[in-house]
């Protein structure tokens, strides 16, 4: 960094501490300014602050050498603290970190101080980050410091000075920005809202589903209903019905983007808004379907015998020999080929939702070029959604061969119908013909009918762009 390598921060609380430690282990000398400036108390707290220079608020604004200071106390303390010291304080740059309580869209913190101290040069920064992302000793890592001042100057320097302490800066403009910095870490899973409420009425709703069929089954069955088995046997079937219908919910969208964009003959065509929120929405849902198919496979796993599969397993049933006293039977019961086809099936569309998860982890994802990350994405995605509707399809088969008529009021039929359709608009979409017409739509080639009829004729018109005009709007 250019000039001197000194810091001031202003509060030796949480904050001010973390920061101070930072600093140092970065080469910076810090001076901290405290209502009580007792350096032993510092290190009492924090041994690590023995060489940090403790001084009054005064001292250190009236410093010719220290250009650049941090503000952090709490806002509604600016005013009281920073009044005394009005000349003073023009000379230098102040960082304010401080977070609200609320978020407004019509005032910032740094907005009000510059408004309390006219011509003062304020940066907004390093809110986002919290004491502990500072004191963390992992340098790597995706962090982030969002900055927006009005003086551009001060803004380069505080871009340099998070750099220098192992950040990456990110130029957010000018201050008026500082209202979004302040709203950002007061947002609960940005994004996740609507996909979340979708993902719970799909579970709902398979309740509603698998409640009507019960209800039913039992009214007409010699059977009693038996609450002991809700908890597990009852709860897994709602929860994988949930997990396949919204893996094929997440890959519907694409499929339906393709022919979307094969009936306009262009890819800059815009998606109706509430498709537009579908397609941004498709790694919640993908996600959200890995979370219900680990519950699936947990609950499965703990109750996989003979007892609950019946089927799967080869028979129980054991005949004793008339008239013998001393009959022994190995009773050793091991799956058959439909247990043993179903989980091997699943078993690997688990491990290749896995993937699918890991590589939407933003550090994973940096390491894949586009090619792999859309490699892992969509070509495995399609095939995991195939090997899972041929888990159900290799459980349920018989079941449904054993009573075709009532084939499609069963759950195991209901929940294929989505990825049966996905599934076959996939097989359509990769056909030569078509997937070759779609590759060239989608490197921005486009299709322009112009329907002039004179007399009888209708001439068609095509117009073909460059593939640098390619804009590529997958997300
Ligand atoms: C466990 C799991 C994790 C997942 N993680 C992620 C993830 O991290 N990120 C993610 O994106 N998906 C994620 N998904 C969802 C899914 O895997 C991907 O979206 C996948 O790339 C879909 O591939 P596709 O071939 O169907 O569609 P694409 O080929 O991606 O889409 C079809 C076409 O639609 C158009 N299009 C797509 N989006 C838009 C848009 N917003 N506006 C206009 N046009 C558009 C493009 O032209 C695109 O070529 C995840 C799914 C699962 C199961
Ligand atoms: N903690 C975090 O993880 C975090 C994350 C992002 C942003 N922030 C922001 O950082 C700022 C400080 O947070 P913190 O967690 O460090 O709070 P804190 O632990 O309560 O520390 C605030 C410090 O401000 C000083 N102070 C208190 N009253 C004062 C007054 N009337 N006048 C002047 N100084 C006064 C005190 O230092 P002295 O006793 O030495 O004077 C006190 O230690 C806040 O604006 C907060 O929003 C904190
Ligand atoms: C290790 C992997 C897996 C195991 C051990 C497993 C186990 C089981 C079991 C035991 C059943 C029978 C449930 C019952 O009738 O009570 C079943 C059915 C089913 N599984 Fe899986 N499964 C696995 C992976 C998956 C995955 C990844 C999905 C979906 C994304 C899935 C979706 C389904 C569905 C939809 C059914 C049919 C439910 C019904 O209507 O009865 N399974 N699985």
């Amino acid at each position: 960094m250019e000039g001197s390598k000194l810091v001031g921060i202003i509060g030796t609380g949480d904050f001010g501490r973390a920061l101070a430690n930072r600093l140092l282990r970065c080469g910076y000398d810090v001076i901290m300014a405290s209502r009580n400036p007792d350096l032993s108390r510092l290190i009492s707290i924090n041994p690590s602050l023995a060489s940090v220079e403790v001084k009054t608020t005064k001292e250190l604004l009236e410093d010719p050498n220290v250009e650049i200071v941090f503000l952090a106390i709490h806002s509604w303390n600016f005013e009281s603290c920073l009044t005394p010291f009005k000349t003073q304080i023009q000379q230098k740059i102040f960082i304010d970190i401080s977070n609200r309580e609320r978020p407004s869209k019509t005032e910032s913190n740094p907005e009000r101080l510059v408004e309390a101290f006219p011509g003062l040069r304020v940066v907004k920064a390093f809110n986002t980050l919290s004491a502990y992302a500072l004191e963390s000793d992992t340098f790597g890592g995706a962090k982030q410091v969002l900055i927006a001042s009005d003086d551009s100057t001060a803004r380069e320097k505080i871009s340099t000075l998070a750099r220098e302490m192992g950040f990456t800066p990110i130029d957010y403009g000018v201050l008026r920005a500082a209202r979004d910095l302040e709203a950002y870490p007061l947002t609960l899973m940005y994004g996740w809202g609507w996909p979340t409420l979708f993902c719970l009425c799909i579970f709902i709703g398979w309740n509603i589903v698998l409640c009507i069929a019960y209800v039913k089954f039992y009214m007409r069955s010699s059977h009693k209903f038996k609450w002991d088995h809700v908890p597990l046997a009852y709860v897994n079937k709602a929860v994988c019905l949930t997990a396949i219908t919204l893996l094929a919910l997440s890959y519907l969208p694409g499929c339906l983007a393709a022919f979307l964009q094969i009936i306009n003959g262009t890819k800059y065509k815009r998606f109706p808004t509430w498709f537009d929120q579908w397609l941004k929405a498709r790694k919640m849902i993908g996600l959200y379907a890995l979370f219900f198919s680990v519950w699936h496979v947990a609950i499965s796993g703990i109750y996989m015998s003979p007892g609950y599969l019946g089927s799967w397993f080869e028979s129980t049933r054991v005949h004793f020999p008339e008239n013998t006293s001393n009959f022994v039977y190995d009773f050793s019961v091991r799956m058959n080929l439909r247990g043993e086809g179903t989980i091997s099936v699943g078993i690997l569309a688990l491990l290749m939702m896995s993937i699918l998860g890991l590589s939407s982890l933003p550090s994973v994802g940096a390491v894949l070029n586009w090619r792999e990350w859309r490699f892992v994405q969509s070509h495995l995605g399609y095939v995991t959604l195939f090997l899972v509707t041929a888990h159900v399809v290799i459980f349920a088969l018989p079941g449904w061969m054993r009573d075709p008529t009532a084939m499609l009021l069963r759950s195991t039929f209901m929940c294929c119908v989505i990825p049966f359709i996905v599934l076959f608009m996939k097989l359509v979409l990769i056909t030569p013909c078509i997937g070759g017409y779609l590759d060239k739509i989608r490197r921005g080639w486009e299709r322009r009918k112009s329907h002039k009829v004179s007399g009888n004729q209708i001439s068609l018109k095509y117009t073909n762009m460059s593939s640098s005009d390619s804009v590529d709007t997958f997300t």
